[in-house]
């Protein structure tokens, strides 16, 4: 059976963050492994508080999963502050061989959609300089394609040029995702060896998806660690994420989950 591995933060609620992501990886038929980098007191109206885990106990349970169960795929999601990442990119740096085999999808996770921070200001230079080297695959909503381009991009076309520049900035493939374009629910695709790929979709105008953003990443994760091309692997998420948006289940007070039961093959 392919293992993925998730790092990235618990959302209480369950439709966002880790209970997201090992939902997906179950969905996909893979192993699903979680590092927690926090705790969030979160539902669907919002997130409360936070607590992080300190960088040792953050390589702690790397460690404790890496000497273990080695996984086929990695995606990173919440990360918090410059600790985690420093931690997380000296664990990489001290097992580089075995990193560096691994396809891993880094999700920028920086605000939530109702407003909290969820990365500290100061630690989105670390992350570029530490965790973007060894990435495959990056995928920004739009708010974080703006903090990474420092510009504004509102529209397809704008999003295809962020995706390029981010590509060659830091030689590494990016999906600019659309959930936040009025234009249309596109992602865009650009990847290393500058093949651009547009992964098309209608906006679905229910409130419920809660967690789009990790369940996408985490999609794309369990399809490389099948074998999936990237591009491949991108458009089947892409379609998961699109199925389970449109369950519309309405649960909780505020912006519902995705239904990640639904399906899809
Ligand atoms: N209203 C929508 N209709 C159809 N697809 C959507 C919609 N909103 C988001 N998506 C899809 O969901 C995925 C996640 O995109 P989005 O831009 O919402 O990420 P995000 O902001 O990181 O999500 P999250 O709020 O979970 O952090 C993408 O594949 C996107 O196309
Ligand atoms: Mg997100």
């Amino acid at each position: 059976m392919r293992k993925v591995l998730a790092i990235a933060g618990s959302d209480c609620s369950g439709g966002a963050g880790i209970q997201a992501d090992l939902k997906t990886m179950t969905m996909h038929g893979v192993y699903g492994m979680s590092v927690i980098t926090a705790l969030t007191a979160q539902n669907t109206m919002g997130v409360t508080d936070v607590m992080l885990v300190s960088g040792a106990f953050l390589k702690k349970q790397l460690e404790a999963v890496f000497s273990d169960i080695v996984p086929d795929a990695i995606k990173i999601g919440m990360l918090g502050n410059k600790e985690i990442i420093e931690a997380l990119a000296d664990f990489f740096e001290e097992h580089s061989e075995l990193i560096e085999k691994i396809p891993i999808v880094l999700d920028p996770v920086m605000v939530s959609t109702s407003g909290h921070m969820l990365m500290e200001a100061d630690a989105v230079e670390v992350l570029k300089k530490k965790l973007f080297p060894w990435s495959t695959l990056i995928t920004p909503n739009l708010p974080e394609t703006n903090v990474l381009t420092e510009k504004k991009i509102e529209t397809l076309a704008q999003m295809k040029q962020a995706a390029a520049f981010l590509s060659e900035q830091y030689a590494i493939s990016v999906l600019v995702k659309g959930g936040h374009c009025s234009d249309s629910a596109s992602d865009i695709l650009y990847e290393k060896d500058k093949n651009c790929s547009t992964f098309s979709g209608e906006i679905l105008t229910n409130p419920n998806k809660h967690g789009s953003g990790c369940t996408l990443s985490s999609a794309i994760a369990c399809n490389l660690a099948k074998g999936y091309t990237l591009q491949e692997s991108c458009k089947k998420a892409k379609k998961y994420v699109e199925k389970a948006i449109g369950a519309n289940l309405n649960l909780g007070r505020g912006r519902g989950p995705l239904n990640h039961m639904v399906e899809f093959r």
